[in-house]
């Protein structure tokens, strides 16, 4: 056994990363590796909660797995939801430690309904509304310490205690650890057209950067970048615009330059045309490692392809030895009795 605490998280399969996504996510989950025992799913039972294409989920799956190793995830880490189904065998058992009106609090629950009822049909399935339960699972099926992830999950590791600590009290053993979440200080990169709002890919392609962005479009982009019409510069204000632009700098390790900019801002030389180029150069940086990454992953698809299938296994008999304890723990049945 590994002295190393184990952390866990978990991503939906819903296709491209952007910088907003690895400088909140995946950068973390990256630099963790070094000090835990990681261990990172690609939930695509969880994708199933809301409307999808059975055609398209098995290839978003693999998609951003490939992105995920290319950004400097190990695939040893890596697994795939539905190849280790004891997280659904978990949920089923949780379902029974969670309390109906606990999950009618969740807000992401609330949200994700009003989309629903707005957006499609109408429908919404019985599993968006269980899918904390099944986050509880991927989670404590790990025995993991720490989770991070971003705030907005807060209320569902606090669903995770909960549902812990009940089936620990009922069967009255410490059984389960009770996992912590782990905030980085990762910084919330905006929306470079519109810097009012976070970048995500839900507003359009004008509103965010992939992280394989390429290059002629990275620098189109970013060039044109909102900031504002100068009044501000040297004084103590700072629009969002240009807080963002700083931000990005900043997040791709190019301290010096944020800081001779930073300078240059207060005295009031700054020219936002050179400002927006250090962006891009800074971006440029880092996305022209992942585009290399990447074609090297893509000339390797196979041979990935087999390590995650292998990795999954691997990580799978962690999640079958808790089922087995779990189902000792409850009285449900284990093949030899
Ligand atoms: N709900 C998470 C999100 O929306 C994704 C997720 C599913 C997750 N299972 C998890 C995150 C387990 C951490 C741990 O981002």
């Amino acid at each position: 056994m590994s002295a190393k605490k184990r952390v866990l998280s978990a991503i939906q399969p819903t296709g491209e990363i952007h910088f907003g996504n690895y400088f909140g996510a995946v950068q973390n989950w990256v630099k963790l590796q070094e000090d835990y025992d990681c261990v990172y799913g690609v939930v695509d039972y969880h994708a199933m909660t809301m409307p999808f294409q059975p055609n398209k989920l098995r290839e978003n799956t693999w998609s951003l797995m490939f992105n995920l190793v290319a950004l400097g995830v190990k695939p040893e880490n890596l697994f795939i939801q539905s190849l280790v189904p004891e997280h659904a065998e978990l949920n089923w058992i949780f379902n029974c430690f969670c309390s109906y009106g606990r999950l009618q609090l969740m807000t992401q629950f609330k949200d994700k309904s009003q989309q629903s009822e707005t957006k499609s049909d109408g429908f919404i399935s019985v599993g968006l509304f269980d899918y904390p339960v099944l986050q509880a699972a991927d989670i404590l099926i790990y025995k993991a310490d720490f989770v991070p992830v971003g705030k907005d999950q807060d209320q569902h590791l606090e669903l995770t205690r909960m549902i812990a600590n009940r089936f620990n009290l009922q069967v009255d053993k410490d059984y389960f650890v009770l996992p912590k979440t782990l905030h980085s200080d990762a910084p919330k990169i905006r929306s470079l057209a519109d810097p009012t709002r976070k970048m995500s890919k839900s507003a359009g392609e004008k509103h965010y950067l992939s992280v394989f962005e390429e290059e002629k479009r990275l620098r189109k982009k970013v060039m044109s970048a909102v900031t504002d019409s100068g009044e501000m510069i040297g004084t103590e204000e700072m629009s969002e615009g240009v807080k963002n632009l700083f931000t990005i700098i900043k997040a791709c390790g190019h301290t010096d330059v944020h800081d001779d900019f930073m300078t240059r801002y207060k005295d009031g030389s700054i020219r936002y045309g050179d400002f927006k180029g250090a962006a891009y150069e800074a971006l440029l940086s880092l996305n022209s490692k992942f585009r290399e990454n990447k074609e090297e992953v893509m000339a390797n698809k196979k041979e990935i392809k087999y390590q995650i299938k292998n990795s999954s296994a691997e990580i799978r008999k962690i999640a079958q030895q808790t089922i087995k304890e779990v189902k000792d723990l409850t009285g449900l049945m284990n093949v030899k009795f």
